[in-house]
């Protein structure tokens, strides 16, 4: 295997995306159109007046830009349309499967049907089906709220179970530990839902945090979650025990001072499910591919573990075992082809 890796090879490469936020895929001139088509005064008029407000350097900051912004999203056609645009670049970007988080009460609280969020996401991961992209929603509750409306959330989602794969926790974890939404994680892995949690990147409690998933809430994987590396403990469990860790390294570097790549590649090196996604990519100048280039380049990864950061994309979804041999199989096949 060659060990140059190149923007061509980490584009072609068949992956898996874990972790991506639709909300955070609104590109400026997206959000310009739906403004104009919801008459919603954003008060931006140009790609540079959004681009303006794009000043954070860490979560809250982030959520603080973030948020104003779902106001341009009212109808079920709006919803289509943001998850038809990120599909479309995940096919770009060889993304094979995707497990896309969406927020419902980011848009409820703000008097948007459930029904309305659910029905346009999920038409779109059904035409994905023609991009040969695999796409599945997962439902996360906003962690900032209070456990009552994570309790009718999961109501209402249940509702909705099949077109559903899992839960997860995200916005911000400040005083939001895991364990604030363990009756809701039970309840909904009684319904045969996949769990997963935000451990976000250098949070107050950030080790106990992911203990409190790990030990106690029993999640299959991580968001971000690479503070672990302070805890060899808990390393040594994730390990063992095959949970996934979502990566995001340029969302990493804009919330941090760094893209986190000495904290991967020690989580690679000791065995961990360790993967690369977007998170936020309209926000944090990057899709998938873009993430696994700069990590590359920056910390200079050899071909082999690129490689083995896609296959661990895969082998940490939630998809069959036969499933995943065959994108495993596509993995060798395109390498195998690109090294010729
Ligand atoms: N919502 C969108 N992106 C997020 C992130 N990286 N962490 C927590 N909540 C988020
Ligand atoms: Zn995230």
């Amino acid at each position: 295997m060659s060990s140059i890796v190149t923007p061509e090879f980490t584009r072609g490469l068949p992956k898996a995306e874990l972790h991506l936020h639709i909300k955070g895929t609104l590109e400026p001139e997206l959000k310009l159109k739906l403004a104009k088509r919801n008459n919603v005064d954003i008060g931006q008029e140009t790609i540079e007046d959004v681009q303006k407000t794009y000043d954070y350097h860490d979560l809250a900051s982030f959520l603080a830009v973030y948020y104003p912004a779902m106001n341009v999203l009212q109808t079920e056609e709006d919803f289509y349309d943001l998850a038809w645009a990120y599909l479309t670049k995940a096919a770009a970007n060889n993304v094979r499967h995707v497990e896309i988080f969406f927020d419902p009460q980011a848009h409820t609280s703000r008097g948007i049907p459930f029904e309305t969020v659910i029905n346009g996401l999920y038409r779109a991961t059904v035409d994905a089906r023609a991009l040969n992209v695999d796409a599945h929603l997962i439902m996360c509750f906003l962690r900032d709220f209070s456990k009552e409306s994570a309790r009718l959330t999961l109501q209402e989602g249940l509702k909705y179970r099949d077109k559903i794969i899992g839960v997860g926790l995200d916005s911000d974890e400040h005083n939001n530990p895991p364990l604030k939404f363990a009756r809701q994680f039970e309840d909904a892995a009684a319904a045969g839902l996949h769990l997963t949690t935000h451990c976000d990147i250098d949070q107050k409690d950030s080790i106990e945090h992911i203990r409190q998933a790990l030990e106690i809430m029993e999640v299959e994987r991580l968001d971000h979650g690479t503070n672990i590396v302070e805890d060899p403990d808990l390393v040594e469990l994730v390990a063992k025990r095959q949970i996934g860790l979502t990566s995001c390294p340029l969302s990493n570097g804009f919330v941090s001072p760094e893209m986190k790549g000495e904290e991967i590649i020690s989580l690679l090196k000791a065995g961990a499910k360790i993967s690369i996604n977007s998170d936020d990519p309209a926000y944090f100048k990057g899709y998938i591919s873009d993430n696994y280039y700069a990590l590359a380049q920056k910390y200079q990864l050899s071909q082999e573990q690129i490689v083995q950061l896609a296959k661990n994309s895969f082998e940490s979804s939630w998809i069959s075992q036969k499933q995943k041999e065959l994108y495993l199989a596509e993995i060798d096949s395109y390498v195998a082809k690109f090294s010729k």
